[in-house]
């Protein structure tokens, strides 16, 4: 080991990696969980370095670094492509990681394959999957392969074909009713967490109190015991129109809009690389070469 590794070991403190239980003790002291997503090792490490109690490599990938219109084509083998680099880059935060559509929809079979990937190759401590009662068979199945899963329910992006659209959810008695009987259903079966994602805060609040497991909100108010949001709605880099529960922290499209346009200048100017950003031949060579340059009175 180098002088400099044994330093970094020395004083690098070591960090508590939060859990499930974690996140449980969060809910109890009435502490708000903060909860990120992060798609790759510089994500990641911000995340993390920033405090975040959670993240999660969302499918929502799929929209933000992949380009595509809808989370439906990310694969399993893109997830975990990404769920490593995260992985790469947490300490402290718990690490779950998203089960993409097709992935557990066939077979409960496949869905425990699926999500052992998720913990084995990708690292992840969790996996999450969307869907109430329907799900929570598969939710137990997981739970006892000694996997936790996080629940998703109310506007679920894997099912935008079958709900006809991104549309809130939970807005008549029947759907009310139907959303806290999956929340129960999936604390029932196991689940860690719920993510409520697109439903009215007066709903989101009733099922936060009702089940013992933390919720994490997003477009579902602020009474839920945590909130999460899509890293690149923070900084405005979608390309999209904004959902209005996207609060913008900072404008990254704008500042790289105006680095990018600045390093084009420097370089069509040749103001980049200047002497001092370039490489040169030792002393004694440049010396060399100056002797072998005839002097300007020889010419
Ligand atoms: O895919 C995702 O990013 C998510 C969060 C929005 C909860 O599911």
């Amino acid at each position: 080991m180098s002088i400099t590794e044994i330093r970094s070991v020395v004083v690098s403190k070591p960090v508590a990696r939060l859990t499930a239980a974690s996140l449980l003790e969060k809910k109890r002291a009435r502490l708000p969980i903060v909860a990120l997503t992060a798609y790759d090792y510089p994500t990641a490490r911000l995340v993390d370095e920033a405090g975040v109690d959670l993240v999660l490599v969302g499918d929502s990938l799929a929209m933000v670094v992949l380009g595509y219109d809808n989370t439906l084509p990310v694969t399993v083998e893109e997830m975990l492509h990404h769920t490593k680099a995260v992985a790469r880059g947490l300490r402290r935060a718990f690490f779950v990681a998203d089960m993409p559509y097709g992935s557990y929809q066939v077979s409960e079979e496949e869905g425990v394959r699926n999500a052992l990937r998720f913990m084995r190759e990708g690292g992840a401590q969790a996996v999450k999957v969307e869907g109430g009662q329907p799900r929570a068979s598969l939710v137990r199945r997981l739970t006892e392969c000694e996997i936790p899963v996080v629940g998703h329910i109310g506007l679920t992006p894997q099912s935008v074909h079958s709900m006809g659209g991104y549309k809130v959810q939970g807005r008549t008695w029947e759907a009310y009713d139907r959303l806290c009987r999956d929340a129960e259903a999936l604390e029932n079966a196991g689940a860690v967490a719920i993510v409520l994602e697109g439903i009215p805060r007066e709903l989101a609040a009733r099922i936060t109190g009702q089940v013992g497991i933390p919720t994490i909100g997003i477009g579902a108010g602020p009474d839920c015991d945590g909130q999460i949001l899509v890293f690149h709605d923070l900084f405005n880099l979608t390309f999209a129109a904004h959902a209005k529960f996207a609060r913008q922290y900072g404008d990254a499209a704008a500042f790289f809009g105006s680095a990018l346009a600045s390093f084009r200048e420097d370089v069509a100017e040749r103001r980049f690389p200047n002497d001092a950003e370039s490489y040169h031949l030792p002393r004694e060579m440049r010396a060399d070469m100056e002797l072998l340059q005839p002097a300007a009175s020889d010419r």
